[in-house]
């Protein structure tokens, strides 16, 4: 085939929702968008891991500390699928890793933000699992096989992400009023960070149209995000506590909520590196690869000696 039959297959493909597979033909610009975003997503998992390890010898019960443990523990997982779908495009694992200690590649900007109390652990779950997988639904019908099969089950584990960390919070805010206040804290301090999570607003989203156009995103950044505020805003009146915007209000004509706009200079600082916790993140990352080293190691030095024992 030639190259416009090529991109004739590639296009009527997308057009019958049929999936791209690694050894199909696509044009460059959509293979390094899908490296760009898959391997963005993939560091997001693991150094999303960072804030919640950090509470696991802290969490209030054996139960608590349990269920954090397992949610860690996925999250550690969602990044192995998600190098592995994008090292199928033609990038090995070793250049994902490099490019995310040197700070080429990005990871979610929420994962800059301290998680003081235990009620961050709470917040996290309900509110940064919750625009995780209001996000990633959509991610399911990706056209890229790989990440669209390898989103189906992270976004069931991602489901009860979300549930243990609204569990925290009912019980919380149901609790004596010192709880109740530590659960108003994280969420005032979460809230604008969670809305963040969808990217720039749709007229300064430069990765959107080609997204959209070639159906790896179903829906837009604002599309995501208002979604998101109608679903998040009655379960916080639910229990009683207040999301901390004083432009947020029902509005009937679009059968969804007004809401205030978040800080993007912050956004904007926080994704150039400058952050709360970029460089602890960044530094607890490269320890964590160093310290690895010998893993890695052992593993290659086995596989190496498994494959001349067949070989022989
Ligand atoms: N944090 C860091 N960078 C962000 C960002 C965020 N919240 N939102 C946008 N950006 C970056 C983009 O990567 C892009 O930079 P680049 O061109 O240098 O890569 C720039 O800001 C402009 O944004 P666009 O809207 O044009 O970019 P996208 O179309 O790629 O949209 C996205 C951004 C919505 C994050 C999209 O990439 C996406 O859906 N990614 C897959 C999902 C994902 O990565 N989720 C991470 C959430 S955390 C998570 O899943 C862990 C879970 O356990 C909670």
């Amino acid at each position: 085939m030639n190259s416009t039959q090529l991109e004739q297959n590639f296009e009527s493909k997308l057009a019958k929702n049929e999936t791209i597979e690694p050894k199909d033909w696509m044009p460059d610009n959509y293979r390094k968008h899908l490296i760009r975003q898959v391997s963005q997503h993939a560091h997001s998992e693991v150094v999303g891991m960072l804030p919640e390890g950090n509470w696991i010898t802290r969490a209030p019960s054996l139960r608590r500390k349990m269920v954090l443990l397992a949610k860690v523990q996925d999250e550690g997982g969602h990044g192995l699928y998600l190098y592995s779908a994008a090292e199928t495009l033609g990038i090995t694992r070793n250049e994902l890793i490099d490019q995310l200690l040197t700070g080429k590649a990005k990871y979610s900007s929420i994962f800059n933000y301290p998680t003081l109390t235990w009620a961050d652990i709470g917040a996290i779950g309900w509110l940064v699992d919750g625009a995780a997988i209001m996000n990633q639904v959509m991610l399911q019908r990706t056209s890229y096989g790989p990440y669209a099969r390898a989103m189906v089950r992270i976004c069931k584990e991602e489901s009860f992400h979300q549930r243990q960390g609204y569990e925290i919070m009912c019980v919380l805010a149901k609790g004596t009023t010192e709880q109740k206040a530590m659960a108003q804290d994280a969420l005032n301090r979460w809230w604008w960070p969670s809305l963040m999570m969808f990217g720039p607003t749709d007229d300064k989203s430069p990765n959107t149209a080609n997204a959209i156009k070639w159906k790896i995103k179903r829906e837009s950044n604002d599309e995501l995000r208002q979604k998101f505020v109608n679903q998040t805003q009655p379960q916080a009146e639910l229990i009683g506590l207040h999301v901390p915007d004083k432009d947020l209000k029902w509005n009937e004509a679009k059968k969804g909520f007004d809401f205030g706009t978040p800080d993007w200079d912050e956004f904007y600082q926080v994704i150039a590196g400058n952050g709360p916790c970029n460089k602890a993140r960044l530094t607890a990352r490269q320890k964590a690869h160093d310290n690895g080293a010998w893993v890695r190691e052992a593993a290659a030095s086995y596989a190496k000696k498994h494959m001349s024992t067949v070989a022989a």
